[in-house]
């Protein structure tokens, strides 16, 4: 008898329960009836999730994905974590809710934690439901407290979508024309595979970074009030800057009165593997925080943390934020950063980051397709390109990429302008079996796509 030696998704110790409800089609239908068509879904067939559990997901008929987006970078240490989920049932059975008007044990005991993970200093939180009131939050702090108006955001930048954010978002595919808030400027990114210039690292002198000095003089009165980047670039596409990069534009943004804010949204509580916060990696301090998606495990839950004297500026109005700290939500995410270290999640994705790394680099070396394989610990990036030399972005190769990868049970998402950057950032309780069988996936779907595309050239 023939054995099938195809790799396999690892085995779980978990049975999804039946499901019930209403049809993949009635789903559909309905959100086409009655959600905004705005709300975008992923995949020709979109995939209905009606159930978790770690960094898995099934569908309605019982099949297991491996889930290497986590949610978009959301869930940290695993779907439907057991303890996690144990205190937050226990919390929504005692007060499900109250507001910041009221004391509340938890939502203290969440920031000193927090505090307790932070550089020195940056001891004051500000909690939200996302990662965009968090922007908005660090914004508005930075502008009272500094008097300044001009903010600087880094071009391919994401920083969410309210009005603020989406101004400092610089992927022109997230912005609208109407969202006119002014103010706000791009510099460059530290995006060597794709340098502005031309030039190379390190003879390149970090020109990229540099820039930010002209950005200031040339299109602002010379003070601003902050810049905001995100110290590994997320839905650009897990751009890495060169080590030196957030040390030269902070320096000239504090010579010119910012404050600096690091957007770790995405790149925070040790997904980048070597360290907690991914701007660590880059040896900087930041004077402001800011946080959402893996703070919390998947509850709505962003943060704001910063120095006591810049919190102070808080108190000049009234401001008032009626889910941001509410108890269900503070009880997650304290659960969730105790896990991280309760299970040494960090130091999984380093291992589990560097291991999946290297063997998409080893990839690299089979694909032409992969023009870079970039990011640290579980926040990585392989950008697809069609020819080695033009770079010219392989926009539909990564749609099929991902159509393909999802029919062998895995999830990946895409980011970049051109969204030709496969982004594989999944639950950090990530396997090194889960990984082996990502790569041997990822070999078959782009074997077979370079197969049928005649114009991949070594260049
Ligand atoms: C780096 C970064 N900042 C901010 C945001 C906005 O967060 P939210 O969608 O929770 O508003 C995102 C969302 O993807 C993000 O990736």
């Amino acid at each position: 008898m023939a054995t099938d030696l195809r790799p396999s998704l690892p085995v779980v110790d978990h049975t999804p329960e039946p499901y019930n409800g209403p049809s993949r089609d009635e789903v559909l239908a309905l959100r086409h009836q009655y959600l905004s068509p705005g709300i975008i879904t992923y995949y020709r067939e979109p995939l209905m999730v009606v159930e978790g559990h770690m960094q898995y997901v099934w569908d309605e008929t019982g099949r297991r994905y491996l889930d290497a987006f986590a949610g978009i970078v959301s869930i940290s240490v695993g779907h439907c974590h057991p303890k996690i989920v144990e205190r937050v049932r226990e919390q929504a059975g005692r007060l499900q809710h109250t507001t910041t008007i009221y004391l509340h044990p938890t939502i203290v005991e969440f920031a000193e934690k927090l505090a307790e993970k932070m550089p020195a200093g940056l001891t004051r939180s500000y909690f939200t439901n996302s990662g965009s009131e968090a922007n908005e939050i660090a914004i508005l702090s930075a502008r009272e407290y500094t008097g300044n108006q001009d903010a600087i955001a880094l071009r391919n930048g994401y920083h969410g979508g309210t009005s603020v954010p989406m101004a400092l978002t610089a992927e022109g595919t997230w912005k609208f024309k109407s969202n006119n808030t002014t103010n706000i400027h791009h510099t460059h990114a530290g995006y060597c595979y794709r340098c502005p210039y031309g030039l190379e690292y390190p003879s390149c002198d970090l020109k990229c970074a540099h820039d930010v000095k002209n950005v200031i003089q040339y299109e602002t009165p010379g003070e601003i009030a902050c810049f905001i980047g995100e110290p590994i670039q997320g839905v650009g596409g897990a751009v890495t800057p060169p080590m030196e990069f957030f040390g030269i534009v902070y320096d000239i943004v504090r010579e010119h009165g910012g404050l600096c804010i690091a957007d770790e949204v995405q790149g925070g509580f040790g997904r980048t593997g070597h360290h907690y916060w991914s701007h660590q990696n880059w040896d900087v301090v930041p004077d402001m925080i800011t946080m959402a998606k893996g703070i919390g495990n998947g509850a709505p839950l962003g943060a704001m943390t910063t120095t006591a004297r810049i919190s102070e500026v808080m108190k000049n109005r009234l401001h008032f934020n009626t889910f941001g700290g509410n108890p269900v939500s503070m009880t997650q995410g304290l659960a969730t950063l105790e896990v991280i270290d309760e299970e040494n999640i960090q130091q999984n994705a380093l291992e589990v980051g560097t291991h999946l790394k290297a063997a998409l680099e080893d990839l690299q070396n089979k694909h032409l397709l992969i023009g870079e394989v970039r990011g640290l610990g579980l926040m990585l990036g392989v950008e697809l390109v069609r020819h080695r030399q033009t770079k010219e972005p392989a926009k539909s190769e990564a749609a099929d990429v991902m159509e393909r990868m999802k029919q062998r049970g895995v999830l990946i998402g895409k980011g970049g302008l051109y969204g030709n950057t496969l982004r594989i950032k999944p639950p950090m309780c990530l396997t090194k079996d889960d990984a082996d069988y990502l790569v041997a996936m990822l070999d078959e779907v782009l074997t077979e796509i370079e197969a049928g595309h005649k114009k991949i050239q070594a260049g």
